[in-house]
């Protein structure tokens, strides 16, 4: 115990002389990071300072001479513990790229400019195979795997990281300090690879405001949905709020909005022109359907709410939905423990992959599928009159 303490307040120490030291500026940007824009010619980087930098931009190109700008849109995000703190945060988006070819960028403004970073443009077309640095749960203290992580890309060439969710432990902790202390630890790796995320349980202080004004993803810039998909080669991502489903006193409406969204972002990606270009589909979320630890989380149950959706009603399943789209992979974390599975559907063993175990695909438009969900949700609202069920959420629900 007594050592833990002591190393807790090492950490502590060294991290704030690493703050004090190079980001004493507070006009300088710190906490820079990339992610992957709507399409390979594009990327987006966000980064902070403590005080207002008006007119901020990007500047980028090709060789380390700048050539290209791009104007940064900057938002004043008070973080909502009692201290209010206060910083800026900035997005811009670098467009016109050359897919597959390597940049040099800076971020600032007159007040203060980042050093120079680099990334790869995306590669463009199907034919590759993506290389994917993967993790969730990482946090300042305990962060074992940071060394490893920011070893291993210097050695090999990553097209891109994905953190599960869970981050820093916490975002908002200390009143978001520990939030900006994690972004500058990631720095170095976030600021040269698209750092593709999710949300975790450990984001949901104050309706996840932390983790929805921090990153900036595809499609969702402003982190208004927490749900997104993109392409990579041969793959469709879809990379969703598993959170939806246990926070409910945030509203119950987004977990429909997402459901919704899933159906036609997957429909879209099975049309037969999209399936035969990105075979592959693989979704991201924090918590499993399926885990064979011993701790009372969620994915120990035997119908997780992720997988078999909202109890009595049966609405809002994903794996169901998943299936009947056949996706191909799912990426979880929050257990903390390395774990793969065979094929599985209902609780069942499909062994190997040679014997296709998609049931059936929907054969709907999206709309068609949403009026299937709709029906169902009536139906649920008619138990519901019986007075038979209760429901663990608010009235604020379409058909009700
Ligand atoms: C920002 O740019 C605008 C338009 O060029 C200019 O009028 C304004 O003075 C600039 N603000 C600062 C603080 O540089
Ligand atoms: C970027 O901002 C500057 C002012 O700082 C302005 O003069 C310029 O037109 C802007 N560029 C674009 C593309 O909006
Ligand atoms: C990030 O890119 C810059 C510019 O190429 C380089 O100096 C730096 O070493 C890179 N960092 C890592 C961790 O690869
Ligand atoms: C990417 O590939 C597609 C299909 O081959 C092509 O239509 C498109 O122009 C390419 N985009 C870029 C920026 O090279
Ligand atoms: C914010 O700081 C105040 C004063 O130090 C402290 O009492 C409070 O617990 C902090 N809140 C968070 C969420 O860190
Ligand atoms: C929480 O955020 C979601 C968007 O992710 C929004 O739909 C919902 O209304 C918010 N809930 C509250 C209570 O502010
Ligand atoms: C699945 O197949 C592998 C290889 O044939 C075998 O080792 C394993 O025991 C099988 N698992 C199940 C659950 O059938
Ligand atoms: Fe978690």
């Amino acid at each position: 115990m007594k050592l833990s303490r002591v190393s807790v307040v090492l950490v502590w120490v060294v991290a704030v002389l690493f703050q004090s030291t190079v980001y004493g500026d507070p006009h300088q940007p710190q906490q820079v990071h990339l992610s992957f824009g709507d399409d390979p010619t594009k990327m987006i980087v966000v980064w902070n300072t403590p005080e207002p930098t008006p007119n901020a931009s990007v500047e980028y190109g090709q060789l380390s001479s700048a050539s290209r700008y791009a104007n940064a849109t900057m938002t004043k995000f008070v973080d909502g513990g009692s201290l209010h703190h206060v910083q800026y945060i900035y997005r811009a988006i670098m467009t016109g790229l050359v897919p597959g070819t390597k940049y040099y960028y800076r971020c600032g403004s007159k007040y203060g400019k980042s050093q120079v970073f680099s990334f790869s443009a995306m590669r463009n077309g199907t034919d590759w195979s993506p290389r994917i640095l993967l993790f969730g749960d990482l946090g300042v203290l305990n962060g074992r795997s940071l060394p490893r992580i920011k070893n291993d890309v210097t050695k090999n060439h990553y097209d891109a990281i994905f953190h599960v969710g869970d981050f820093a432990y916490d975002l908002q902790s200390a009143n978001g300090t520990v939030g900006d202390m994690f972004m500058n630890l990631m720095e170095p790796i976030a600021a040269n690879f698209s750092y593709m995320t999710c949300p975790g349980n450990h984001e949901y202080a104050y309706n996840f405001s932390n983790y929805r004004n921090r990153f900036s993803m595809p499609g969702d810039e402003y982190g208004e949905k927490m749900f997104y998909s993109f392409n990579i080669g041969p793959a469709h991502i879809i990379s969703f709020s598993s959170e939806y489903y246990y926070f409910l006193q945030f509203g119950s409406i987004q977990m429909f909005n997402q459901y919704y969204w899933l159906m036609e972002d997957l429909e879209e990606a099975s049309r037969p022109e999209n399936r035969r270009q990105r075979p592959w589909i693989i979704t991201m979320a924090h918590r499993p359907m399926y885990c064979s630890n011993s701790d009372s989380d969620d994915c120990t149950r035997r119908e997780s709410l992720i997988r078999t959706g909202i109890p009595f009603f049966h609405i809002l399943g994903l794996e169901k939905l998943f299936n009947s789209y056949g996706v191909d992979l799912m990426i979880w974390a929050h257990e903390h423990s390395y774990e793969r599975l065979w094929p599985l559907y209902d609780r069942k063993v499909y062994n190997g992959t040679k014997s296709r175990m998609t049931t059936r695909r929907l054969q709907s438009t999206s709309s068609q599928a949403q009026r299937a969900v709709m029906r169902t949700w009536t139906h649920s609202c008619r138990n519901r009159q019986t007075g038979q069920l209760s429901v663990p959420m608010n009235t604020a629900t379409p058909g009700c």
